[in-house]
């Protein structure tokens, strides 16, 4: 590497952004990584674990050009240093920007992140036109970049409450989102939309694990309820899965019925319990009076660092929904989240027009926390996601159902 380096033209420090014409903010600019990048990084490397300058070097030249997403790194104007980074991460239409800053440099880094983020948010939306880019995560802890945000015209969609450890505390992380002036025009503003809403929207006792006698334990069972059971996923549900998905009745609740094949499901599912520790825990929900697979629920994207996950549910068998047993299988999965693989809390995003799901997570216990605007096209528009959240403490604190109760409240 020293020889190529040596072939550099040499670059007098402090004059790296006079090579480009854009994303160059008043402190700092953003840039691709390059040779070189390594020696700093402990501050852009982004992930739970710091690297070594050696370990970044090689994974800079091995693997770095594999990365689906974009890596810009943000460097101060002043000197080039590199001071951390922003991860792009896209999906249809929208754009999601995760940002590290060396913690060491402590509120000016703050101030760089944020200047970092309007360049990178104003680029994606103003000049290429995009539909929507977002912030995943900003916590309440950092006003200055909240304030920086606000000063483009950014809005919190979301406040996910005790969702960002910071040290043996959980604060709020807030979701923030910067609209194409334009398309708000054509489409109107989506936070004006109002959230459609079907069911009681009262939570309900929650329908807790039973003891079973251990001769009559389900094969394989890590949760038992009144009706039904979670066991690990196998290769085998996956035709089970495949059948059900060809005979779908509505095409609402997601972005229209999608057609699946069995050997790309057979590899989700080995897949699955491939990582250690697992970052998408996903259970086979079976009905306990004749170990039927019906559904499936989980959590993913679990983040340990913040002991937060996204918790999901489907019943692929439609004679199972609306029957109960999405929210008994929900409080097993709860119970094996927060006291099993011990989460603090759980998000979820639901479509706004599928609103039995929605009721269903009301019903289990979870807030409403706020909006995804635009996620998925919908009639010549873009449909908005509400957003919801369950803390472990919350749930905790929640009646439980007597057993005798547990088959009435299931339904
Ligand atoms: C979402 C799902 C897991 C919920 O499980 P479920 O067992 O059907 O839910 P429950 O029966 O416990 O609760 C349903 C709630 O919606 C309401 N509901 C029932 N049918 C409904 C319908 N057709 N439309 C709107 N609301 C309805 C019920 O009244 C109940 O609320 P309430 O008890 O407060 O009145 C299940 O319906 C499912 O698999 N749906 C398809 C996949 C899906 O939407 N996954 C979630 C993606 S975000």
């Amino acid at each position: 590497m020293s020889d190529d380096n040596d072939k550099k033209p040499k670059i007098e420090p402090g004059t790296g952004h006079t090579l480009q014409s854009f994303l160059v903010g008043e402190h700092v600019y953003l840039r691709t990584v390059q040779e070189g990048d390594e020696k700093w990084a402990a501050s852009w490397r982004q992930g739970f674990i710091r690297r070594s300058v050696s370990a970044t070097e090689s994974w800079i030249e091995d693997d770095l050009k594999d990365e689906d997403e974009l890596l810009l790194l943000i460097v101060r104007k002043r000197d080039d240093r590199v001071v951390g980074s922003l991860k792009r991460d896209s999906w249809k239409h929208s754009t999601w920007y995760s940002g590290y800053i060396d913690p060491l440099f402590g509120e000016q880094g703050d101030h760089w992140l944020g200047e970092a983020y309007c360049l990178a948010l104003q680029w994606t939306v103003d000049e290429q036109h995009g539909v929507i880019a977002s912030v995943e995560r900003v916590g309440a802890d950092k006003p200055i970049i909240l304030e920086k945000l606000a000063s483009i015209g950014c809005r919190i969609s979301s406040t996910f409450r005790e969702s960002h450890r910071v040290g043996d505390t959980f604060i709020d992380w807030h979701f923030v989102h910067y609209l194409n002036k334009d398309w708000v025009k054509t489409l109107g503003d989506p936070f004006e939309d109002e959230k459609p809403r079907s069911g009681t929207g009262e939570p309900r006792p929650v329908i807790a694990p039973v003891q079973v006698d251990g001769d009559k334990l389900p094969l394989n069972a890590v949760r038992v309820g009144p009706r039904v059971y979670l066991r690990p996923l196998q290769k085998a549900d996956a035709a089970k899965l495949v059948e059900w998905s060809r005979r779908e009745t509505e095409p609402f609740w997601s972005s229209g019925r999608d057609v699946v094949t069995q050997t790309a499901v057979e590899r989700w599912f080995e897949k699955l319990g491939e990582d250690e520790p697992q970052a998408w825990v996903r259970f086979a929900v079976c009905l306990r009076e004749n170990d039927e697979f019906i559904g499936a629920v989980g959590v993913d994207g679990i983040d340990y660092d913040h002991r937060c996950g996204e918790s999901e549910s489907e019943f692929h068998n439609v004679e199972y929904r609306s029957k109960g047993y999405g929210t008994e299988a929900k409080h097993l999965l709860f119970d094996y989240a927060f006291n099993t693989l011990g989460l603090h809390s759980l998000q979820s995003w639901v479509m706004y027009s599928n609103t039995r799901s929605a009721a269903a997570l009301r019903k289990q216990g979870y807030k409403d926390v706020g909006i995804e605007p635009w996620l998925v096209r919908r009639a010549g528009a873009f449909e908005n996601f509400g957003t919801y959240e369950l803390l472990a403490d919350e749930w905790r604190a929640m009646p439980r159902a007597t057993v005798e109760e547990a088959g009435d409240l299931a339904g």
